[in-house]
């Protein structure tokens, strides 16, 4: 494995770095406290090229590798983990699937907009009664020739009344179980699609997260994403590749408040000496610093093998489960460090301990990445 980055790499990542501390910094306090939707903030990410990274120039994207992804997702996340889930659902779970499995004509229409950032995605998967059994969807398209007709509620669906563009999953031939789910594309302004109620969040407060409802909304076939019955083949696709940026948003979350730890251990001090000199600490530190590195190195090998195309179903599932678990380790840990400090909004680590728990669960709880870890090593 090459653990050496190319020019390239490198100056997206810094690019993204300085977009955080210049954009996102400022505000990331208030936006969370008043449940405030970055809309400024993300236009502005379109411009710079990161709501559609991995696609190609032909639709409007960046056509860069998933390396670049994680790079410029972590640096986000470091700072805002809001705009970070923003960023990779439109990123993975809305513009990679359709540039990968949607036809010529719904890449010209949709995809190209959404990879330039001036219409947001959502991805529609989860229901009141199908989070991790996501099997179960309850939502129906019944097929009426030339067009579905589709019925049924969604839920915790980020992005949801600030897309454009949904990716809304239902079930239209029962009998057939998952082979008879589909995906289509739905708009906002289809009739009888309406945005429900926001949800108010312990974490990532500036995303927009909202359950829709769907009554008799009928969707044209040419919006049916692959062949019939592709769709959760389509939805179990793409979460394997936004795992990967579930993972570098944890991997940012716990990165932000380790390096905030670090300096104010350098800075605060008790008992006569910097707070840093005490082993209590220095032995907290190199923890948290040893598991953001196997985290680093796990989301790496992730990005590496989707890039490489080689199968990347366990490295996603692997780095997402620790990730994850490291950033709510790590996020703990730096509010102990801060003390009374860490406690208060101003030292941000607090934010960021609410913002850690979300990476447990969405895309795939981490004991849905079990499963899938498990099914891959004994299969
Ligand atoms: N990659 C590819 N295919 C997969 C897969 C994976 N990771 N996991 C399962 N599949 C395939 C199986 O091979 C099987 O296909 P076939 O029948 O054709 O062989 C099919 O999917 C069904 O799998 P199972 O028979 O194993 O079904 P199951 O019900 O026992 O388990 C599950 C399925 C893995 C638990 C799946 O339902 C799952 O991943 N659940 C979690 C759903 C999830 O991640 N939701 C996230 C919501 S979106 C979100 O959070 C976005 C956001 O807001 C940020």
């Amino acid at each position: 494995m090459n653990l050496t980055f190319t020019e390239e790499q490198l100056a997206v990542k810094e690019a993204a770095k300085e977009f955080a501390e210049t954009e996102l910094l400022p505000g990331v306090i208030e936006r969370d406290e008043k449940e405030i939707f970055p809309a400024e903030q993300v236009r502005k990410m379109g411009e710079m090229g990161f709501m559609g990274m991995m696609v190609s120039p032909e639709y409007g994207g960046g056509g860069m590798d998933t390396i670049s992804y994680v790079l410029a997702m972590t640096e986000i996340c470091k700072v805002d983990a809001s705009c970070g889930v923003v960023m990779s659902v439109n990123n993975s779970l809305v513009c990679w699937g359709l540039e990968k499995y949607g036809s010529e004509e719904q890449r010209q229409k949709y995809l190209a907009p959404l990879a330039k950032g001036e219409v947001i995605g959502a991805f529609c998967l989860s229901e009141p009664e199908a989070g991790s059994d996501a099997t179960s969807q309850r939502t129906t398209a019944e097929d009426k020739g030339d067009y579905y007709l589709i019925n049924g509620t969604k839920n915790w669906i980020t992005n949801g009344n600030s897309a454009g563009t949904y990716i809304v999953y239902a079930q239209t031939d029962k009998e057939k179980r998952h082979h008879g789910i589909n995906a289509f594309i739905v708009t906002r302004d289809m009739p009888g699609f309406v945005i429900g109620k926001k949800e108010k969040k312990l974490g990532i407060r500036g995303s927009d997260t909202h359950s829709l409802m769907f009554t008799d909304v009928k969707v044209p076939k040419e919006n049916r994403i692959g062949e019939d019955g592709f769709g959760f083949k389509l939805a179990m696709g793409v979460l394997n590749g936004g795992r990967i940026g579930i993972a570098a948003q944890a991997l940012g979350i716990a990165t932000g408040a380790f390096e905030r730890s670090l300096k104010y251990s350098k800075e605060r001090k008790a008992f006569g000496v910097e707070i840093s000199k005490h082993q209590a600490i220095a032995f907290k530190l190199a923890d948290m610093a040893t598991n953001i590195e196997a985290s680093r190195l796990l989301i790496l090998n992730a990005a590496r093998l989707k890039d490489a195309k080689k199968d990347y179903t366990k490295a996603s599932a692997m780095a997402k489960l620790f990730a994850s678990q490291t950033a709510m380790d790590v996020t703990i840990e730096a509010i102990q460090i801060h003390g009374g400090y860490g406690y208060v909004k101003e030292y941000h680590v607090e934010r960021m301990m609410r913002d850690a728990k979300i990476t447990q669960i969405y895309e795939g709880t981490s004991e849905i990445q079990k499963i899938v870890i498990s099914r891959d090593l004994l299969k």
